[in-house]
C-alpha cells in the first residue's frame, strides 16, 4: 500500500495531470482535495487529449475510483458537463465519489468573483472567474452550501432564503444589479443534487476503509505552492491551501498515512494571472518559450507569462510540502535554447536571499541571481519518444546535467522525467 500526494511546485500548470495519469496506473483511488474548476489538468493518451477541471485525472482509468474530497469547491454543472462529455466520447470511466461536505459554487459566487475583480481596478488578481474565492470565503464564514445540502430540500431552501437576499445586497454594493429567484436556484440545484445523488457520500469513511484494506491512494493537487493562500505570493494567490498538508484536511485522512509527496516542476517557470514573478522574461526569451511550449492557459486560454527556472521557488516547494521526489516536465520544450539560466538566489539590497520572502514589496526589489547551464538540441517528437523508450542513459548529456543541478540544489531525487505530453514520453527513475 502506498499513499502518494502529487502537488504543483510553482504557479500551477506544471503538468500535474500528466504525472497523475502516469501514477494512476498503479493506484486504486485518485483524490482531489482542494481547488475547483479553476484547475485545468491535461492528459494525452495517443491522439486523445483530455482536459479536466473538476474531475480527478484518474477518471479515464475505468478500474479505479476517483474521489472529489471535502476540500474541493464544486460547480455541479461543470462536473455534470465533464461527465457527460466523457460519456459522449464513449470513454469508459472510473467510479466517482463526491464528499457530502464539499462546498458548492453557486451562481452568485461567479458574479461576485467578477464584480470584486472589477472593483479592484489595477489591483485585480486576474482570477479564473469561476467563483472560487467567494465560495471559499462563504465556507469559512459559514454561509456555504454543501453538496449534501443539494439532496435535502428543506435544508437547501432554508439556506437559500437566508443567503440570496444578502448576496443581492452585496452585489448591488459592488455595482452589479443582480436579482435572483430563490425558487429557480432551488429547482436547478436540487436537480443537480438528484443527478449526483448516487455519488454523494462521506468520502472520508470510504478512503479510510480503503487505507485499512491496503489500497494504493493518489492525491491530486491543483494549482501550485506559489498560489497557496498562506505561502504563495499573497494576495496574488488562489483561495485554498495547495500544499501537501492540505491533502489530509481536504479528504479526511490522518497525516500518519502519507508515504510519498511528489512535486511537479516545469523545466522553466510560467504564471497565468497577475502577481510577482522574479524570473519572468517579458522579452524575446519569454516569447520564445511561450511559442515553443504553446504556453496558453488550459482553463481560460490566457497567454502564460514565461521565465527561467527559479530554484528559490523550488527549494521553498520542497520545504513546504516535504517533497520526497520531483517530477520534471517539459524538458523537450527547452531543446534548442542554447543557454539556460536558473536563479539560485535573490539579491535584496546587499542581502542574499535563499528563501522566498513573504513581503511583496521586498520581493519587488529582489534581483534574481543566475547560474548558467548549457542547453541541449531541439529534437522532433518522435526522437524524444525514442529516447523515452531507451531510458535515462539516452537523454542528452546537458539535459542530465540540468537534472543533476536541480536534484543537488533541492536535495530531492528526480523520480519522473517528462519529455513530451504523452504517457509514453516519460522516464521513471527508481
Ligand atoms: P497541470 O495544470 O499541472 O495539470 O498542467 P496543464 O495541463 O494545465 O498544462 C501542462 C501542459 O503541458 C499540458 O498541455 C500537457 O499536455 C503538457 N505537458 C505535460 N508534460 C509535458 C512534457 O513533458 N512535454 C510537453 N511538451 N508537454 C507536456
Ligand atoms: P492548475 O491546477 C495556473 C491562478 C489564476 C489567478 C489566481 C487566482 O491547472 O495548475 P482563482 O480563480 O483561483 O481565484 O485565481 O490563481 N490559478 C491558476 N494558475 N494553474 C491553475 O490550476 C490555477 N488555478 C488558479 O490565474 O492568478
Ligand atoms: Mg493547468
Amino acid at each position: 500500500m502506498t499513499v502518494t500526494i502529487v502537488v504543483g511546485a510553482q504557479w500551477g500548470d506544471e503538468g500535474k495531470g500528466k504525472v497523475i495519469d502516469y501514477y494512476a496506473k498503479n493506484a486504486d483511488y485518485i483524490v482531489r482535495f482542494q481547488g475547483g474548476n479553476n484547475a485545468g489538468h491535461t492528459i494525452q493518451v495517443g491522439d486523445d487529449v483530455f482536459k479536466f477541471h473538476i474531475l480527478p485525472s484518474g477518471i479515464i482509468r475505468p478500474d479505479k475510483t476517483v474521489i472529489i474530497g471535502n476540500g474541493v469547491v464544486i460547480d455541479p454543472k461543470v462536473l455534470l458537463d465533464e461527465l457527460s462529455e466523457l460519456k459522449s466520447r464513449g470513454v469508459p470511466i472510473a467510479k466517482v465519489l463526491i464528499s457530502d461536505r464539499a462546498n458548492v459554487i453557486m451562481p452568485y459566487h461567479k458574479l461576485q468573483d467578477s464584480a470584486e475583480e472589477n472593483a479592484e481596478g489595477d489591483a485585480k488578481i486576474g482570477t479564473t472567474g469561476r467563483g472560487i474565492g467567494p465560495t471559499y470565503t462563504d465556507k469559512t464564514n459559514r454561509h456555504g452550501i454543501r453538496i449534501g445540502d443539494l439532496i435535502d430540500d428543506e435544508l437547501l431552501m432554508g439556506k437559500l432564503e437566508n443567503i440570496v437576499p444578502a448576496k443581492e445586497r452585496l452585489l448591488r454594493s459592488l455595482g452589479k444589479n443582480a436579482e435572483f429567484s430563490v425558487r429557480d436556484i432551488f429547482e436547478e440545484y436540487r436537480g443537480f443534487g438528484r443527478e449526483l445523488h448516487d455519488h454523494i457520500m462521506d468520502s472520508s469513511v470510504v478512503l479510510n476503509q480503503a487505507i485499512m484494506a491496503n489500497a494504493d491512494i493518489l492525491f491530486e493537487g491543483a494549482q501550485g505552492a506559489q498560489l497557496d493562500v498562506d505561502y504563495g505570493t499573497y494576495p496574488y494567490v488562489t483561495s485554498s491551501n495547495t500544499i501537501a498538508g492540505n491533502a489530509c484536511v481536504g479528504s479526511g485522512i490522518g497525516p500518519t498515512h502519507i508515504d510519498e509527496v511528489i512535486g511537479v516542476v516545469k523545466a522553466y517557470t510560467t504564471r497565468v494571472g497577475k502577481g510577482p514573478f522574479p524570473t519572468e522574461q517579458d522579452n524575446e526569451t519569454g516569447e520564445l518559450i511561450r511559442k515553443k511550449g504553446n504556453e496558453f492557459g488550459t482553463t481560460t486560454g490566457r497567454p502564460r507569462r514565461c521565465g527561467w527556472l527559479d530554484m528559490v521557488i523550488l527549494r521553498t516547494a520542497c520545504r513546504l510540502n516535504g517533497l520526497t521526489g520531483l517530477a520534471i516536465t517539459r524538458l523537450d520544450v527547452l531543446g534548442g535554447v542554447s543557454k539556460l539560466l536558473a536563479c539560485h538566489s535573490y539579491m535584496y539590497n546587499s542581502d542574499k536571499l535563499v528563501n522566498f520572502p513573504g513581503n511583496l514589496r521586498i520581493l519587488e526589489m529582489c534581483k534574481p541571481q543566475y547560474h548558467e547551464l548549457p542547453g541541449w538540441d531541439e529534437l522532433q517528437k518522435e526522437e524524444w519518444r525514442e529516447i523515452a523508450k531507451k531510458g535515462y542513459d539516452a537523454l542528452p548529456e546537458n539535459l542530465k546535467k540540468y537534472l543533476e543541478y536541480i536534484e543537488n540544489d533541492c536535495k530531492t531525487p528526480v523520480k519522473i522525467i517528462s519529455i513530451g505530453p504523452g504517457r509514453e514520453d516519460t522516464i521513471m527513475q527508481n
